[in-house]
C-alpha cells in the first residue's frame, strides 16, 4: 500500500505523525520514516514545534545515552505551552541533567532494585487477589480499567510510598490531567499544586512519625528537604500508576486478540512483560531532548538549542532489534527494547513494573480462563488525547 504522506504544518515541514490507527501499533508512517530517513526534521502538530523526529533504534539509543542532549524541557502537548527550556523545581529528577539528576537518581536506585521489589511480592498479589474477588462479586459486564487495572497499580504505589490509599481520587485525577494533552497550562498548573499541597501535608505528617515505607526511608536518611520529597513523590506517584495501569488494560486487549499468546502469558511464559512492553510502546512521542551543543546524530548536523524526540514505538518495531518486529511472540528471546527508555534516566520503576505486570496479568487470566472482551475492539475507547497510550475503559465478561 502506498503511505499517505503526512499534512505539512505552517513552516512547509511535514508533521510529526501522531495519531495511532490502531490503537496496538505505532502511528502509520514511521516505519517508512524509519526506514528511508531515520532522522528527519519535522513539526509536532500540537505546538509547532520544530524538530529532529529520531526513529531507529539504534539512533534513539543513541540520541537517550547522549549527555549533549538535555532532558530540561517542558511543554510540547499544546499551542499554549510550546516546547522550552525550564528550570525544574528540586526533586523533579526526570526533568534534570547531569549533575544533578545523579544525585537523585543515587539516593533512589537502592530502594528499587530486583532484591527490594521481590519483597513487596506478596503484598502485590493479595492486592491483585482481592481486586480479583471484588471483580468476581460484580455484575457482568465488568469495566476491567476501573476495576482492576487501574486499582491495582495505585495501591501498590501507595503501599510503597507510604500513603493512604483513601486519598487515591485526589492523585488519579491530578495524574489523569498532568499527562491530558488537551489540558491547558492553567489546569496542568493546578493539578500539580493541588497534589504537591496534599503531599506536603502527608510529608510533615510523616517527619513527626516516619515509618518503614519510602517516604519515611527517605526522610531518615535526612538528606532531602520537603520540597524535594513532594517533588519526588509526585513524579513516583505519576510516573508509578498511569504506565502500568495503561500496560494492563492496553496489554490485556492485545492478549485477547491473540489467544495463543494469551495462553502463554497465562502459563507464565517468562519474558511477557518485556515482550508486551516492546510491542504496545505505550510512552512514545513525547520523550523530547534539547540539543545543549552542536553535534552530529546519523550523519545530520544538530545546533545547539534544536530539540529532538525519540520514538520509542518506531525504535521498538526496528527489524535491526529483533526478528519480525511486528509480531507479538511472548516467547521471544530477550530484546534490547526501549520501552522504559534507555540511558541515565531510563526507567526507575522499571523492576516493578514487569513484577505487577506479571503478577497482575497472571492472575488475572488464570482466575477468568474464559475472559473475552464484551464489545468489538472498534468499540473500545481508545486514550486519544494522552501522553500515554492506553484505553479509557475496557469492559469485560467471562
Ligand atoms: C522514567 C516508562 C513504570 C518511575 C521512565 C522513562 C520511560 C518510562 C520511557 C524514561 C523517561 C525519559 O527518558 O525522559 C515506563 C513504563 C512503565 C513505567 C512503560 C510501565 C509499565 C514505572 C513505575 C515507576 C516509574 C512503576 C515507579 C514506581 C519512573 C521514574 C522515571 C521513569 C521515576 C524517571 C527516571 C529518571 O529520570 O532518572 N519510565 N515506566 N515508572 N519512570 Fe517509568
Amino acid at each position: 500500500p502506498v503511505a499517505c504522506p503526512e499534512p505539512a504544518g505552517p513552516s512547509g515541514l511535514s508533521e510529526v505523525p501522531l495519531r495511532r490507527t490502531c490503537p496496538f501499533d505505532p502511528p502509520p508512517g514511521l516505519a517508512e520514516l524509519r526506514a528511508a530517513e531515520p532522522i528527519t526534521r519535522r513539526v509536532m502538530p500540537l505546538d509547532g514545534t520544530e524538530l529532529w523526529l529520531v526513529t531507529s533504534h539504534d539512533l534513539v539509543r543513541r540520541m537517550l545515552a547522549d549527555p549533549r542532549w538535555s532532558s530540561s524541557l517542558d511543554g510540547g502537548l499544546s499551542p499554549e505551552q510550546p516546547l522550552h527550556v525550564t528550570q525544574p523545581e528540586p526533586g523533579m529528577f526526570i526533568s534534570m541533567d547531569a549533575p544533578e539528576h545523579g544525585r537523585y537518581r543515587r539516593m533512589l536506585t537502592a530502594h528499587f532494585t530486583v532484591q527490594r521489589m521481590n519483597r513487596l511480592r506478596p503484598r502485590i498479589e493479595q492486592i491483585v487477589a482481592e481486586r480479583l474477588d471484588a471483580m468476581e462479586r460484580l455484575p457482568r459486564p465488568v469495566d476491567l480499567v476501573a476495576e482492576f487495572a487501574l486499582p491495582v497499580p495505585s495501591l501498590v504505589i501507595c503501599e510503597l510510598l507510604g500513603m493512604p490509599y483513601e486519598d487515591r481520587a485526589e492523585f488519579q485525577a491530578a495524574a489523569r490531567v498532568i499527562v491530558d494533552m488537551t489540558a491547558s497550562p492553567e489546569q496542568i498548573d493546578a493539578a500539580v499544586a493541588g497534589l504537591a499541597a496534599h503531599l506536603a501535608k502527608l510529608i510533615a505528617a510523616k517527619r513527626e512519625e516516619p515509618d518503614d515505607a519510602l517516604i519515611g526511608e527517605l526522610i531518615r536518611e535526612g538528606a532531602l528537604t520537603d520540597g524535594e520529597l513532594v517533588q519526588i513523590s509526585m513524579l513516583l506517584l505519576v510516573a508509578g500508576h498511569e504506565t502500568t495501569a495503561n500496560m494492563l488494560g492496553l496489554g490485556t486487549l492485545l492478549l485477547l486478540h491473540h489467544p495463543d499468546q494469551l495462553a502463554l502469558v497465562r502459563e507464565g511464559a517468562p519474558g511477557a512483560a518485556d515482550e508486551l512492553l516492546r510491542y504496545l510502546s505505550i510512552v512514545d512521542l513525547v520523550m523530547f531532548r534539547g540539543a545543549k551543543e552542536d553535534l552530529t546524530l546519523g550523519g545530520q548536523e544538530i545546533k545547539a538549542g534544536e530539540f529532538g524526540l525519540a520514538s520509542l514505538a518506531a525504535a521498538n518495531r526496528d527489524p535491526a532489534l529483533c526478528e519480525d518486529p511486528d509480531r507479538l511472540d511472548v516467547t521471544r528471546p530477550k530484546t534490547a527494547h526501549v520501552a522504559l527508555g534507555f540511558g541515565p534516566h531510563q526507567c526507575l520503576g522499571q523492576n516493578l513494573a514487569r513484577l505487577e505486570l506479571e503478577i497482575a496479568l497472571q492472575a488475572l487470566l488464570r482466575r477468568f480462563p474464559g475472559l473475552r472482551a464484551a464489545v468489538p475492539l472498534e468499540e473500545v475507547p481508545v486514550r486519544e488525547n494522552a501522553a500515554i497510550h492506553g484505553v479509557h475503559s475496557l469492559p469485560v465478561i467471562w
